[in-house]
């Protein structure tokens, strides 16, 4: 890890593991440029391929042709509206309703480690293990410094990149668009890869060649979202899962973004992440800064695999904290899709019983525990017991459920109102609304103006009440709308337009607050499932709610796409009742089993109702989990082989970092009629390691139990078809 700068040629030079990512200044105006991201390079001499000696020459050789360079260099961080005509990074109005800005270098500081974003979730790490860089920028027209910060990591190919802004001038300024980062390069043929979805479907990858023209995916809904994702990646043609260029972009933050690649009539790309700037606009007071969230980007000479296990490994050590951070998660059983709303303390206590005797470890009791809720219609902002439900109040429920040897969680969902609660006929005015316009109602719900910091207060000593109350060692913060009719009675006309924004802070700054006052919880986000599964949730809570889609078949696809960016271990995964509840499918108890292994393993479902020979399965299911968390939790993780590709069969495996172990699932999705074995290959094994298929018993097939790690990795091995549909198996490979 280094970054260095070369005063002759103006050239900065950061230096990752495996990655090289170079800056220079050009001409008297002190243009930002950027040079160069790729494999790592042991020269800074890079100057030279700025083009500023091809005609659009540099403004100082012929202002004439001005727009024609400002419309064609490579910029590091762009302005607006003087001749950049491609999507610009920064955009601003200023009082006198002018929308020009333009940034030139002005100095720069390099330090070790990495100062924390005000207010904002973000990568972290010592003096030891980061160094960053920040270029000052400005315009001095206008008074506005922009302040480009680049971190990387000693032990990461990552670079962490933001911005932010601080208006010098007399007079405030409007900001309309901030993006978080911009990289301008040549189009070598790109392919984006990118996440899509809808609620019990989220984060399909899908793959798509780069063309001329703008290519988004966006969020306007107030979270991060079920339909598109705050990530992208954009790989040549011939990258694969193991070999190939990839870069990739990730948003730290759980809001509206926008993150699009668009290529110009030269032939180069601009890809760009940040807020996204529809209903933004941000009064940014003489005096004051912003601080725009952290990007995280990506270079991968090793595939999709190797951008995959860089992003693992910097959330699990740069980002995730708290007491869960390392540490293997209680299995828990939660009562959703086993009660509904139907539930009461008996009820509880009976699945707690018999989970505790099959190996579950925590009740989480979910939505319907506080004032009059019995359905989805009421009651949100009253965070009162119902003490109807539950006879002997809450206290007296947890104290029971830990005499059983277990833990007790319980749900939240913190940012809405009910029109049908105490909270809302006390204080219309808190939910977020339009006065004089029908609000927008989704599943009877309104979201609370968190902006406002009475709101937020009373709202967080409401819950955190609750929580003081008893033992409560899990909370489940969810948030089932999106957002919708923005206005809010507390902020100036000038000010509506930063909702969106205050709105996510609002969220981030409750989470920080209920994290330090209960140190010791393990705080699980979620979204109507897996509608705000970002890294800004994942700063505050160390595993997220995949999907409301537990179906075993489903979840190879869901979690697919999430693992894609998400560590395993941040993967709220269980296994539930069947038929399926989102989709109707059965599937063998056993290959639900496998499938929430991958993830941070739990159940949802009635366990005092399921078909005994389920129930037997439970005590395997709890003692394979206990042996192969360590694994799946810390180890590396490779895609093999995805249904959705080949229609047939799914395949995944993780690697322990010492190579000692690896566990591979293969879920046969769909059997065939007169079909011979699958070839798999099973890389990131030792290649001159001897390995054993620890659990061969499971695979009388398979004449032989050793192999060796590069014999795997490139020949491969002999799955036999399996009798039916949605089977499947685990292989436990030993290094001897
Ligand atoms: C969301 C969650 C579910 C459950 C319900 C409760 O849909 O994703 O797991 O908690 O809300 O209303």
């Amino acid at each position: 890890m280094n970054i260095s700068y070369n005063e002759k040629n103006r050239v900065f030079k950061l230096d990752t593991v495996h990655s090289s990512y170079c800056i220079g200044i050009v001409d008297d105006e002190n243009f930002v440029g950027h040079i160069y991201y790729g494999r790592k390079l042991a020269e800074d001499n890079l100057a030279y391929l700025m083009r500023t000696e091809e005609a659009p020459f540099v403004p100082s050789k012929n202002n004439r042709d001005r727009a024609a360079f400002l419309d064609t260099f490579p910029m590091e961080y762009t302005g607006n509206g003087l001749g950049d005509y491609r999507e610009g990074s920064l955009e601003i109005r200023t009082m006198s309703g002018h929308s020009g800005v333009a940034l030139s270098y002005v100095s720069h500081r390099i330090y070790d480690g990495k100062d924390p974003l005000e207010g904002l979730p973000a990568t972290f790490g010592d003096a030891k293990a980061c160094k960053t860089l920040e270029l000052t920028c400005e315009d001095r027209i206008l008074g506005l410094q922009v302040i480009l910060s680049y971190s990387i990591f000693a032990d990461s190919d990552a670079l962490a990149r933001s911005v932010k802004i601080v208006n010098n001038g007399q007079e405030p300024v409007y900001l309309t668009k901030v993006m978080s980062v911009c990289i301008d390069m040549d189009n070598d043929g790109y392919e984006m890869i990118t996440l899509h979805g809808s609620w019990g479907r989220e984060r399909a990858i899908q793959t798509r060649p780069v063309m001329k023209g703008k290519q988004s995916v966006s969020s306007i809904r107030g979270e991060s979202s079920h339909q598109e994702h705050p990530f992208m990646a954009w790989k040549k043609r011939t990258t694969t899962e193991e070999t190939g260029d990839i870069y990739a972009m990730n948003f730290v933050y759980s809001g509206n973004f926008l993150a699009q690649i668009e290529e110009n009539q030269f032939g180069s790309i601009r890809a760009m992440m940040g807020i996204h700037p529809y209903d933004f606009c941000w009064k940014l007071e003489s005096g004051d800064s912003f601080q725009a969230p952290e990007v995280v980007c990506v270079y991968s000479a090793e595939g999709i695999g190797g951008m995959t296990r860089t992003f693992h490994d910097l959330y699990r050590n740069h980002l995730i904290r708290g007491e869960y951070k390392d540490k293997k998660r209680p299995i828990l059983i939660n009562n959703w899709e086993a009660t509904y709303f139907d539930f009461d303390t008996e009820k509880l206590l009976n699945i707690a019983r018999q989970a505790s005797e099959l190996g579950i470890e925590m009740l989480v009791m979910d939505d319907g525990w506080f004032g009059r809720r019995n359905d989805d219609n009421s009651s949100l902002g009253d965070w009162q017991v119902n003490e109807d439900k539950l006879k002997g109040g809450l206290k007296y429920l947890v104290d029971e459920v830990n005499k059983l040897g277990m833990k007790f969680g319980i749900w939240f969902e913190p940012e809405m109102i009910s029109p049908d609660s105490d909270l809302y006929r006390e204080h219309p005015d808190w939910a977020i609304a339009i006065p004089g316009r029908t609000g927008t109602l989704t599943r009877n719900q309104y979201v609370l103006d968190l902006s406002r910091k009475e709101v937020r207060d009373f709202v967080y000593e409401m819950f955190a009440d609750i929580l003081r109350s008893a033992n409560i060692e899990y909370v489940k913060w969810d948030m089932n709308r999106q957002l919708s009719d923005i206005g809010s009675y507390g902020l100036p006309a000038d000010r509506q337009g930063e909702l969106f924004h205050r709105q996510v802070l609002a969220v981030y700054e409750m989470q920080d607050r209920m994290t330090k006052e209960f140190p010791h919880l393990l705080l699980e986000n979620c979204s109507g499932g897996g509608a705000r599964f970002d890294p800004g949730m994942l700063y505050y809570s160390p595993q997220i709610w995949c999907s409301d889609d537990t179906d075993g078949v489903e979840r190879l696809s869901i979690q697919a796409g999430t693992a894609m960016v998400y560590p395993l271990s941040t993967m709220g995964a269980h296994v539930s009742d069947c038929p399926n509840h989102a989709i109707g499918r059965v599937t063998p108890f056993e290959t639900r089993g496998y499938v929430a292994l991958a993830g941070t393993f739990g159940y949802e479902l009635d366990v005092t109702k399921i078909p005994e020979e389920d129930r037997k399965m439970i005590p395997e299911q709890t003692a394979m989990y206990h042996k192969y968390n360590d694994l799946v939790r810390c180890g590396d993780y490779y895609r093999i082989a995805h249904y959705a590709d080949n229609h047939y069969f799914d395949c995944y495996e993780v690697v322990a970092k010492d190579k000692s172990e690896a566990l591979v699932t293969y879920i046969q999705v769909l059997n065939r009629p007169n079909f011979h074995s699958r070839r798999i290959c099973i890389p990131g094994l030792d290649p001159q390691g001897c390995y054993v298929i620890e659990n061969a018993q499971d695979w009388p097939e398979l004449k032989q139990t050793e192999y060796m790690g590069d014999t795997l990795h490139y020949a491969g091995i002999n799955i036999p078809p399996l009798w039916g549909d949605f089977k499947g198996r685990l292989m436990h490979l030993k290094k001897k």
